[in-house]
């Protein structure tokens, strides 16, 4: 059963010798040169802007958080987000999407001197708020695919995507190092190992960002949530039931070797944006720690871009919002999220000026590092276009996009065990019962960040293919494929596929303590079980689960992870079209006391090592 597990040292080594060979044959990308290049006309708009101006560079509002559009004029805004929730007011549409943001954008030419707005969104797995976008699998799913390559497409595909809508910046990849399953943010996370984290890391930031952040196909990338987001302690949330924004309680050397390892590449593959994190590091949150923001990621590691802040982290810093923006702007922050309290931010930020305790030198730092970053684009350039780019809605959501992504899926997806052959499963058989509440919900094959922030079961998007319609196209004319939610009926059927798991959830909401499978899908496979019938169960999860009595039940077992909307790609390798090539990046936990463990542990003796994955 074990004959494709890769030692844990060799897997390391293979990732670093991936690691050379990507890097090597990709050169550093052909931006027309570093941010600081820019720093000339930078410093000229600079010298020309006012301190109200300036610090309205400095913010980030929401557009559903405006008090009033002119507010963008009024307050010189220079960045506008739509985080998870915050739909167009006239719906979700594409158009609406598009003409939201032209409508933000055009109000820069009512102030003296029109710079434009950066627009975010998190397109953390495709373009995932808008309507119709292809849904590529969560970054926990491409960590298994150990493919940079694809990675990138996935980056350079999502970019088109966002720029259709206008959009020119994703707060995106997520290159947290997990290191405990409980984290409701696990799936967001490559690998547990920093080396994968790096590698595809560096990989996304490419594919958004492309050879040069001027093209109108390129999109800002932003690497987060600096640092150590992914190594919290359970037991140290806010409320202390969870892990989200915790804290991070290592010494320096551990946090360098696992949490900061990610950002090096980051910083070399160009990523021009990064995220501090909500966590805190040994009890000081990373937004106000002036050593990591300033010392280590900008003087140490030569980040030249600007740091954005995390929604509303500014206020977790103290309880005097007043009091919180002077501690984190000084300690190298450099744009503000705030959806809501942007006019206090203004206000505040400039009195912090005024009485000295934000010096100018650290407001023209900042300011400049944003100005580079919109010189870089081209936003600066005459002419440069207030509308999205249109043309680019004709391959939204495309077939040629899904075509990537199911071949993300495929290649994402992890044997954990084929019993007697199971799988692949002939096309001709008679009848296939297929169950499980998974079976056919788009809604829970994505995951959270999906249409809204926590995502939500059932057909949460337009266009995609369950696992059940994928294998109705797959099958020849004279199989039958019958289907039952709880399992039963299916006597008879010459196999089932059971596809069970987690509902859809992200940050915060998806902090748990126990990682059993549900009692809901154990009885599923139970009812399957008394007829019969060779079991292959699909697993739709964010994360390794306690698979407990469902690995001896189950013939075969795949791990599916959080694929997206193309679920065909699961059905390429049910049946065969292709073999199972996913390698576990994370280790699987035999229990719940086993939790965390994770690759250099010692002991280690997981149920299946990091890099565990059988194939036909
Ligand atoms: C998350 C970030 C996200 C931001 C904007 C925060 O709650 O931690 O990952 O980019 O919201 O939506």
């Amino acid at each position: 059963m074990r004959q494709a597990w890769i030692s844990c040292r060799v897997f390391s080594a293979q990732s670093a010798l991936l690691f050379a060979v990507f890097f090597l044959v990709q050169s550093v990308p052909g931006r027309s040169g570093s941010l600081s290049s820019y720093d000339p006309q930078a410093n000229q708009l600079l010298a020309r802007m006012t301190l109200e101006e300036k610090i309205g560079q400095m913010i980030q509002a929401e557009s559903t958080g405006l008090i009033k559009i002119s507010d963008i004029e009024t307050y010189y805004l220079g960045s506008i987000l739509n985080s998870g929730d915050a739909d167009p007011p006239s719906g979700n549409t594409l158009e609406y999407w598009t003409e939201q943001y032209e409508s933000l954008q055009k109000r820069t030419q009512y102030t003296r001197l029109k710079i434009p707005l950066l627009y975010g969104v998190d397109a953390v797995h495709g373009h995932n708020n808008v309507l119709g976008a292809v849904i590529f699998p969560h970054n926990i799913g491409l960590g298994c695919t150990r493919n940079p390559e694809l990675v990138r497409e996935i980056g350079r595909i999502t970019a088109r995507e966002v720029r259709a809508t206008g959009i020119q910046w994703t707060f995106a990849p997520c290159v947290a190092v997990p290191q405990d399953e409980r984290w409701g943010r696990t799936y967001e996370g490559f690998s547990e190992d920093p080396q994968l984290c790096a590698l595809l890391g560096a990989a996304a930031i490419r594919g958004l960002q492309g050879d040069d952040l001027r093209s109108p196909y390129s999109i800002l990338a932003c690497a987060k949530h600096y640092v150590g987001d992914g190594g919290t302690l359970f037991g140290t949330s806010e409320d202390g039931r969870g892990l989200d924004q915790g804290d991070v309680r290592v010494d320096e050397e551990t946090l360098r070797r696992i949490h900061l390892h990610p950002y090096p590449a980051a910083i070399q593959a160009g990523a021009a944006t990064i995220m501090p994190s909500y966590s805190s590091w040994n009890g000081v949150k990373c937004s106000a720690n002036r050593y990591l923001l300033t010392k280590v990621l900008k003087e140490e590691l030569g980040f030249e871009g600007f740091l954005i802040s995390d929604y509303n982290a500014i206020h977790q810093v103290h309880p005097d919002f007043k009091v919180a923006i002077g501690i984190c702007v000084n300690a190298g922050m450099d744009m503000a999220m705030e959806p809501n309290r942007y006019r206090e931010f203004f206000v505040y930020l400039k009195e912090l000026v005024e009485e000295g305790t934000v010096p100018m030198s650290r407001i023209d730092d900042a300011v400049r590092r944003i100005l580079r970053v919109k010189y870089a684009m081209g936003l600066m350039d005459k002419g440069y276009s207030l509308k999205a780019n249109r043309r680019l809605q004709k391959e939204f959501g495309s077939e040629a996009h899904r075509r990537v992504a199911r071949q993300a899926v495929r290649e994402s997806l992890v044997l954990l065990k084929n019993k007697n052959q199971t799988l692949p499963l002939s096309k001709k058989a008679a009848r296939i019962h297929v169950a499980g509440r998974s079976a056919d919900n788009l809604g829970n094959q994505c995951g959270g960040w999906t249409i809204t922030w926590q995502g939500q079961s059932g057909p949460v998007t337009l266009n995609g293919t369950t696992v059940l319609t994928a294998i109705r196209r797959t099958v020849s004319e004279q199989t039958l494929v019958t289907y039952s939610d709880d399992g039963k009926r299916a006597e008879g059927a010459d196999v089932a596929v059971v596809v069970i798991g987690e509902r859809p959830y992200a940050e915060g909401y998806g902090d748990r303590e126990n990682l059993e499978i549900s009692r809901e899908d154990k009885r599923v496979i139970e009812n399957v079980k008394k007829a019969g019938i060779p079991i292959v169960v699909v697993l739709f999860s964010g994360r390794p689960l306690i698979l407990g009595e469902v690995l001896d039940q189950a013939d075969a077992l795949i791990a599916a992870w959080l694929p997206g909307t193309e679920g065909q790609g699961i059905a390429d390798v049910l049946f065969g079209d292709y073999k199972p090539t996913g390698k576990l990046s994370f280790s699987w936990p035999k229990s719940m006391d086993q939790i965390p463990i994770n690759l250099g542990d010692k002991p280690y003796e997981p149920l299946f090592e990091y890099g565990y994955g059988l194939t036909y």
